[in-house]
């Protein structure tokens, strides 16, 4: 079974200007390649005049991402990081803001980074490792060989949410209320999570009554190196208000489960489609890393992030007016053969396998790349330890409905002993 683009997309006889990316059915259906592609040849800073979010530019283009992103005087953060935020906003003057400081300028972007930065440094991360090592190796375990089950279910959504409880000191047994949250957060309504905005918005606001409710259990007890401790106790972290604390932890909610979680799916589906660079990886397991960063940077797990111009701009030969809303397609960076050879092909022995675009660029780079690349390196250690001969995917994987967030929601595979 063979996982592609749709190639009979009858993309050429559509004008570029009509293209609206911002529609997430395209991705449901893993559309996005050639009409990206397209993009990047004949349109890269594109601009669309109508679309469900309101008008738009798309940049495509590799050194164009970087651009906007590096330059944050220029391209605001606050309340534009993404297309469906616009949406969820217009329900109600209160809706639960979920931004966080990812959603921030400096001087308080900066300020709140810094609160949750030590709990993902590596000296931190160090303690959590063979936790992550055993637990993977748990589920792995248990795998039923031999027989079809659901990888992005059993394997992928299993270990992020174990992690993310540890990680937050949140209840292990509430795990599941996590993975809930981060795909409410991560989708749209109508896509099989949530019906609708306002529902959206309860289920959100009941998120955040319980991470205050865990806050406040923290603050009565003695410092520890959980993420909810860590946040409870440091002077910053006191000086949030109740929205911007919860803000701030559910986009831990979506960094730590979604995309970390999607890169274990993306992880077999990669393998399954090129058995050659399998082969590669069982010869020489000192491939890991680099194979880690090949698949971040294929699946791209966050696809889009989006600023607000604050000047008039120009890019790419476009003029982006003072006020305008700009996606930025990691998606389509990580493909673009002007700055990365080959861009299209999964190698895991590529040269500058971090040179990509998937953990973001400039001040509001990932703070969680670290965690992500070491969960995903003990995956496929002990993957490769089990001494499987190949995950075959049995049948198409099915994407969320959504133009942000790269997910996995099913992946029907068999073990092969
Ligand atoms: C920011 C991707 C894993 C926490 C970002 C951004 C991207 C990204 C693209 C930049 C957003 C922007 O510029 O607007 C990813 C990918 C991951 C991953 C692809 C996994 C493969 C994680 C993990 C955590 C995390 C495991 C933490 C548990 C964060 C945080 C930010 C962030 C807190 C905000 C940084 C800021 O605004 O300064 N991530 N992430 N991420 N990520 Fe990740």
């Amino acid at each position: 079974m063979e996982i592609r683009f749709m190639e009979d997309l009858a993309l050429d006889a559509l004008p570029a200007e009509g293209l609206d990316v911002s529609d997430p059915s395209i991705f449901a259906q893993n559309l996005q390649g050639p009409i990206f592609e397209r993009l990047r040849r004949e349109d890269p800073v594109h601009y669309c005049s109508k679309s469900p979010y309101g008008p738009y530019w798309s940049v495509t283009r590799y050194k164009d991402i970087i651009e906007v992103d590096s330059n944050h005087g220029a391209f605001s953060s606050a309340g534009a990081t993404s297309l469906d935020e616009v949406r969820a906003k217009g329900v109600s003057a209160d809706a639960t803001p979920i931004g966080g400081f990812l959603s921030m300028d400096p001087p308080g972007h900066g300020a709140q980074r810094k609160i949750v930065t030590p709990a993902l440094a590596p000296s931190n991360l160090v303690k959590f490792q063979d936790l992550i090592r055993e637990r993977t190796r748990g589920v792995l375990g248990t795998l039923p060989i031999g027989e079809e089950f659901d990888w992005a279910k059993t394997v992928s959504v299993e270990l992020t949410m174990l992690m993310l409880a540890t990680l937050l000191g949140f209840p292990s047994e509430g795990r599941l209320r996590l993975k809930r949250w981060s795909d409410i957060i991560a989708g749209v309504p109508g896509d099989g999570v949530v019906e609708s905005w306002e529902q959206r918005d309860q289920e959100l606001k009941e998120m955040a009554r319980t991470f205050l409710m865990l806050r406040d259990e923290r603050r009565a007890q003695e410092p520890a190196s959980d993420l909810l401790s860590i946040m409870a106790h440091s002077p910053e972290g006191q000086a949030l208000s109740d929205m911007e604390f919860a803000s701030n932890v559910s986009i831990l909610i979506v960094g730590g489960n979604d995309t970390t979680r999607n890169s274990m799916s993306a992880t077999v589906m990669s393998f399954h489609e090129n058995p050659g660079e399998w082969a590669k990886l069982k010869a020489n397991p000192a491939m890991i890393d680099s194979a880690v960063s090949e698949i971040i940077r294929c699946h791209t797990p966050i696809m889009s992030q989006g600023r607000r111009a604050t000047q008039d701009y120009e890019l790419g030969g476009k003029t982006i007016r003072k006020g305008d809303k700009v996606m930025m397609w990691y998606i389509s960076g990580n493909r673009d053969e002007t700055a990365i050879r080959d861009a299209d092909r999964f190698i895991i022995d590529r040269q500058n396998p971090r040179h990509h675009l998937s953990f973001g660029f400039g001040i509001h780079r990932c703070l969680g790349n670290r965690l992500a690349d070491m969960q995903l390196r003990i995956l496929l250690e002990e993957i490769l330890a089990q001494g499987w001969s190949r995950i075959e995917v049995t049948q198409p994987p099915q994407f969320a409905q959504s133009s942000s967030v790269r997910g996995v929601r099913s992946l029907p595979v068999r073990i092969h002993p």
